[in-house]
């Protein structure tokens, strides 16, 4: 039990209360790839927070007449009730209840939108999990008032419960997962701002290609499970912290001719994993190729520096300074959109975090 976050003896409040959060997706530049129970992380990662890809969630809180020591909530997504979203959510709540006992005295709505599309890959637990944890957290707060500072780590705190990404959700622009040595406030509990980030970084671009919107074939929680007995464990984590290591004073820099080869050897040696796991598989679609393939050659011939990562997923997410924004999207519309299923993209870029809407 991490006591800091224990909220034990609040009094129940006599009367509803309600309230709206919105939390970002993000994307990984050091990948989490590997967990231990409960939800900490093998190695460190960092992401950069997204401003366009988000999940608006509203939860009430309604007294019970009498409490009964269970927890009772419902979920609708867009409108429609989703009790195929149950589960997780369940077992979410199964994990947060010793930091937040006191939920049992109410029964909970909760209503979620993206503002992405919906079964398009872009993986949406972690703005759903960060924008639920926020409600909670601010429920938190009116019963036993909180520092900003203490609200935003418990919002982490939760959030990674419930899918270990979303815990770098909260803030921005950058987030930081996971103990690591040159990282002087870091935890494997919960993600905190990166410090000293230069400018070229705070308003970065990055362009979401829909390559497939499939349901994924394996999960995330399965291939993090794969990790465990998977040959090249060990020197992946250690290659992981080392890559973090050498991407904070490039962060702080901003020299892009460094940041584009551990960024792409990043996405290039998660998939490896999934690979060379056992069972192994693939995530990879061959647009996914040639969109990399694409990328390349552009970067070759006109010198700007774009370059690419993935998510455990086919979609391509395409990374670039905003100050060749233009020349980008032409190359994306004229050269990579024909890859996308249906022609679809999302223009997304670095953001600021959770915020009440
Ligand atoms: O948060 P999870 O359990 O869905 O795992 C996310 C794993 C990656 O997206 C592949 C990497 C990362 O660090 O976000």
């Amino acid at each position: 039990m991490e006591q800091r976050f224990a909220a034990q003896n609040l009094q129940a409040h006599p009367t509803a209360f309600q309230t709206r959060w919105q939390a970002p997706s993000n994307i990984a530049l050091i990948k989490y790839w590997g967990k231990k129970s409960p939800q900490t992380p093998l190695n460190a990662s960092i992401s950069f927070t997204l401003a366009n890809a988000v999940t608006q969630t509203q939860v009430r809180f309604s007294p019970k007449e009498e409490e009964d020591q269970k927890l009772s909530f419902s979920i609708q997504f867009e409108g429609v009730v989703k009790p195929d979203f149950r589960p997780k959510i369940q077992r979410f709540f199964d994990h947060i209840l010793p930091y937040q006992p006191f939920l049992t005295a109410y029964h909970i709505d909760i209503e979620s939108k993206n503002t992405f599309p919906h079964s398009s890959g872009i993986a949406s637990s972690a703005s759903s999990m960060a924008a639920l944890a926020a409600c909670l957290v601010d429920f938190e707060a009116q019963l036993a008032p909180m520092s900003e500072e203490h609200r935003l780590l418990k919002t982490s705190f939760l959030a990674r419960l419930g899918s270990g990404s979303a815990s770098r959700s909260t803030q921005g622009p950058m987030m930081v997962w996971g103990k690591h040595p040159v990282v002087s406030n870091s935890s494997d509990h919960w993600a905190t701002p990166a410090d000293n980030i230069h400018p070229i970084f705070t308003d970065f671009c990055n362009t979401i290609l829909l390559i497939d919107k499939g349901q994924k074939q394996v999960s995330s929680s399965l291939g993090h499970k794969l990790m465990h007995n998977h040959p090249y464990a060990e020197q992946r984590f250690d290659q992981a912290n080392n890559h973090l290591r050498d991407l904070l004073p490039i962060l702080e820099s901003g020299d892009l001719e460094a940041f584009i080869p551990i960024v792409e050897k990043e996405a290039l040696h998660l998939h490896a994993m999934m690979m060379t796991s056992d069972p192994y598989f693939i995530l990879m679609k061959p647009n996914t190729l040639q969109v990399i393939e694409h990328i390349w050659a552009f970067r070759k011939d006109s010198k700007l520096p774009i370059s690419f990562t993935l998510d455990a997923g086919a979609n391509v997410h395409v990374l670039y300074p905003n100050s060749v924004a233009k020349e980008v999207s032409n190359f994306i519309d004229n050269q990579l959109l024909s890859f996308c299923e249906q022609r679809q993209l999302l223009h997304d870029r670095v953001g600021t975090g959770i915020k009440k809407y």
